[in-house]
């Protein structure tokens, strides 16, 4: 159970897209709580960037409501920032100056102090410092691995301070190595700053091993199809080994069973059986 009060409270939430038959969500109900760490799963169209771009406020809902500490969201805000499966970072601007953009608008319009512009620079040093930045602050986007450009994504997006992180499939193009450092990574910043996250994945071991609460999302329409929160300990305090303790492999059998149960792949099956049916028929004698 999660006993932390809501930060975001979702109600009666639907979205169904202009032209669109079917809703990508309905009645979705949901409770993200103050420093919690959870984790949308589902599979394929299920409707889990919508529901984060609907918390992002990049998209209004057709029904219901989604609120913030009590307001309504109506549009994206410094409170929540969002980090995508592309990294986009400003091709033109260097690791620093990406992590520094979104400060050095407001200095530029003239809404910080020459104080605070100092502390938001040493808050972007000492962000690259943790994220094993510091040799490549003066380099450009295109210079950096695919785990490197992630990383900055993220240090960027924690400039702001912000109370949510909304991530999008943020491990999603990385190999298997690099995925590692970052669960290790994203699991340390969610101790040191205290955010709140919603992290979107189609990895469910990702899901377990780094989240606090799982949900699970049913797709055509999308809707929620479970709320899960294995028995593990809190995500500040996981370490690699537990990839293969039996508590989570327990756990990732039962959301990958809801997962294939929720989504069609039957269907797909009965599809490939016709296909070999025609085939065979084909090349009878
Ligand atoms: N801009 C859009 N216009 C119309 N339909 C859309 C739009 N964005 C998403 N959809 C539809 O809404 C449904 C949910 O899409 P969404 O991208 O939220 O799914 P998802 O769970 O993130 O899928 P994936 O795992 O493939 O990323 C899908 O049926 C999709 O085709
Ligand atoms: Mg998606």
């Amino acid at each position: 159970m999660n006993t932390a009060p809501a930060l975001i409270r979702i109600a009666a939430l639907e979205k169904t897209y202009p032209g669109q038959a079917l809703p990508a969500l309905q009645a979705v109900d949901l409770d993200v709580g103050q420093g919690e760490f959870l984790a949308l799963v589902g599979a394929s169209g299920c409707g889990k960037s919508t529901l984060l771009r609907l918390m992002a406020g990049l998209e209004s809902p057709t029904r219901g409501s989604i609120r913030l500490d009590g307001a309504p969201v109506t549009g994206p805000g410094p409170d929540r920032a969002v980090v995508f499966q592309d990294y986009s970072l400003y091709p033109w601007l260097t690791v620093l100056e990406n992590v520094r953009f979104c400060r050095r608008l407001r200095v530029h319009t003239g809404e910080a102090s020459a104080s605070q512009a100092a502390a938001a620079v040493e808050r972007a040093y000492a962000l690259l410092d943790v994220m094993g930045l510091d040799a490549v602050r003066n380099h450009y986007p295109n210079q950096l691995s695919g785990g490197m450009r992630q990383r900055v994504a993220i240090a960027r997006a924690l400039m702001a301070q912000p109370r949510v992180l909304l991530m999008d499939e943020p491990f999603g193009a990385l190999d298997a190595q690099t995925r590692e450092v970052m669960h290790e990574l994203i699991l340390r910043l969610f101790e040191i700053e205290r955010s709140t996250i919603v992290f979107v994945t189609h990895d469910v071991e990702e899901a377990v091993y780094l989240a606090s609460r799982i949900v699970i999302l049913a797709p055509h329409p999308g809707r929620i199809d479970g709320i899960h929160v294995p028995d593990l300990p809190p995500p500040g305090d996981r370490h690699p080994d537990l990839k293969l303790a039996p508590a989570l492999l327990h756990w990732k059998k039962i959301v990958l069973d809801r997962i294939r149960a929720t989504s069609g792949v039957r269907h797909d099956l009965d599809k490939l059986e016709r296909l070999a049916e025609l085939s065979r028929r084909r090349h009878a004698p």
